[in-house]
């Protein structure tokens, strides 16, 4: 099996997921844009999405699937039923690396927003410690110098993604070299610095996935957090 089935693959698994006349929390990346189409077959039977992005948005309408902005559809639901998104790496307690699109901030406020958090990804996601893949932090512009200072202090090599701006108006850093032994040890610790809107890592801190669904060679593996 290729990547991309694998992907495709963990796309339609996750459709079990969603509950009839629910509203659906949609994530950003090629294996979301997997789900998206997946979800066009069953548009009638929920109430709409929320999307984790300009991107997002734009291929659930194309499919004629319902947008709602996240505050009018807690009007109407308490917490959304799922959210359902890729990530950039996972580790063994379910903690994530997200924000390899830069969508990482809303990807984290619709995730909190929603009952569970199924995770969709192909094994080549799977790692010990998180880290390998550069860890996003959004930062508003002018705390730019301040933040890569701690950045750096806490380890990272760290480098603002060239040309890159958020949908929410700010930049991205990308922490090269993190070898992340305590995920929520870290994300707390970026929670609390000025000038950091988000950080990449998805810990118990604020949501990991509570369901993984790793694509692989045989198959589809369920890893629950
Ligand atoms: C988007 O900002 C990211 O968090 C994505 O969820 C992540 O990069 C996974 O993308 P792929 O499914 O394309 O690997």
């Amino acid at each position: 099996m290729t990547q991309d089935e694998m992907k495709e693959k963990v796309a339609e698994a996750a459709l079990t997921y969603v509950q009839d006349g629910s509203i659906v929390g949609v994530g950003t990346g090629s294996t979301a844009n997997k789900f998206i189409d997946a979800l066009a077959a069953m548009k009638d039977r929920i109430i709409g999405t929320v999307a984790s992005s300009e991107a997002t948005a734009e291929r659930l309408r194309s499919h004629g699937i319902a947008v709602l902005e996240l505050n009018d559809a807690l009007k109407q639901v308490k917490q959304l039923s799922v959210y359902i998104d890729g990530a950039d790496e996972f580790d063994g307690d379910n903690n994530l690396i997200k924000g390899g699109g830069g969508a990482l901030t809303r990807e984290k406020i619709i995730a909190c927003a929603s009952a569970s958090f199924v995770c969709i990804v192909d094994a080549s996601k799977q790692v010990k410690h998180l880290g390998a893949f550069p860890l996003p932090v959004e930062v508003i512009p002018m705390a730019e110098s301040y933040v890569t200072g701690i950045a750096n202090s806490l380890g990272g090599n760290t480098i603002r993604r060239e040309g890159f701006i958020t949908d929410n108006g700010n930049i991205i850093l990308d922490l090269h070299g993190m070898v992340i032994t305590d995920a929520p040890a870290l994300e707390e610790r970026f929670n609390h610095v000025p000038g950091v809107v988000t950080c990449g890592i998805f810990s118990h801190f604020s949501r990991k996935g509570d369901v993984v669904l790793m694509g692989t060679p045989t198959g589809v593996e369920v890893i629950e957090g």
